[in-house]
């Protein structure tokens, strides 16, 4: 009995040595002094011990009882005294990698946009991502029976006429209403459509307008103005053509294309094999617009346009699938830099 109890001793001393925290210091003192604890169950057998040895292990038995209690104070003392981290540490090892972030790829060319255009002389302007039917369509003088005003391709909210925009172009008008020209603006931002997300649609996606009023602006100027910022975002080979369009509020209207960077206007994968590459919509600001806004469409003229930062951001990375802009899949944006 004499032994057992020294190996106790031992093991219990050890055990609360290594110890880290208050809870298992607990646990070890249930284990050895409590009520079913190892030397109490050991004392239950001092009666079937012979008449000398008996004195021997009850006196051996209160030495490690006090031993143990000893340690155990001893132990959360020093724990509580903020001692928790006894553990050795080496200084040399390497520091531990910090997360970083990084700005959204559709961001990223926003960013590379902003610094084209306020490069050669425009300004930022913003507008409500809640719109109202009379920014969103009528100001933009398009009819009532248009399509575009369908629940299937607008997102209207509860309370009529209010909607979530489906167009950057409706900062030209916030703008016109409070600005009189010379006007210089663009306008990246959100837009929503009641659209079903495929690979090249989406229901939310951004736009960047542009909007240039002032005496005497014309087609060339808008020409001039594009092709700057074709060469700027895509590269200087690149170059850019205008094919007649429709838009309600620019007059003549405009598709824009530019050459693919891919391949430099040969033809290949990315713009299946045409050579070109549809960017956006421009045109002339129609004077109906103009002069809604109490701008004397006799002496001014501008022009305006509008892209989709995706699309172009797809173009100049090769990415097939813009839904992977909004599946937050870091695989994804990681590779982003
Ligand atoms: N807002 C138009 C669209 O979404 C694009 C555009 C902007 C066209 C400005 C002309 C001028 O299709």
């Amino acid at each position: 009995m004499l032994e057992t109890l020294e190996k106790i001793r031992a093991t219990a001393i050890k055990e609360i040595a290594a110890a880290t925290d208050t809870e298992s210091l607990e646990l070890l003192r249930v284990e050895y002094l409590g009520r079913k604890g190892q030397l109490t169950q050991l004392l239950r057998q001092l009666g079937t011990l012979s008449a000398e040895e008996r004195p021997l292990a009850g006196k051996l038995s209160n030495e490690v009882k006090n031993a143990i209690q000893r340690e155990l104070t001893t132990r959360i003392a020093a724990l509580s005294a903020g001692d928790q981290r006894k553990v050795e540490f080496d200084y040399t090892l390497p520091g531990r990698r910090v997360g970083t972030t990084r700005r959204h790829p559709v961001n990223q060319t926003i960013d590379e946009l902003v610094e084209i255009f306020t490069d050669i002389g425009f300004t930022v302007a913003e507008g409500p991502l809640i719109e109202d039917e009379y920014h969103n369509f009528d100001a933009l003088n398009t009819p009532a029976d248009h399509p575009a005003r369908d629940e299937k391709d607008t997102l209207y909210l509860r309370d009529y006429p209010l909607l979530l925009r489906t167009e950057t172009s409706t900062v030209q008008i916030r703008t016109m209403e409070h600005t009189k020209p010379p006007i210089r603006i663009i306008a990246p931002g959100r837009c929503y459509r009641n659209d079903t997300a495929d690979a090249r649609h989406y229901p939310v996606f951004h736009q960047i307008e542009g909007l240039w009023v002032d005496e005497g602006i014309s087609f060339a100027h808008l020409k001039g103005v594009l092709l700057e910022f074709a060469r700027g975002l895509l590269g200087k080979e690149t170059n850019i053509r205008l094919r007649p369009h429709f838009f309600p509020f620019t007059e003549p209207s405009a598709e824009m294309e530019a050459t693919c960077p891919a391949c430099n206007g040969a033809g290949c994968r990315v713009c299946s094999n045409v050579g070109w590459l549809e960017l956006g919509g421009a045109g002339m600001v129609d004077p109906q617009v103009l002069d809604d806004m109490n701008i004397d469409s006799e002496k001014y003229t501008g022009f305006a346009f509008g892209f989709g930062p995706e699309r172009l951001t797809m173009v100049r990375h090769g990415i097939t699938d813009i839904r992977n802009f909004y599946n937050n899949d870091l695989r994804f944006l990681r590779q982003f830099q």
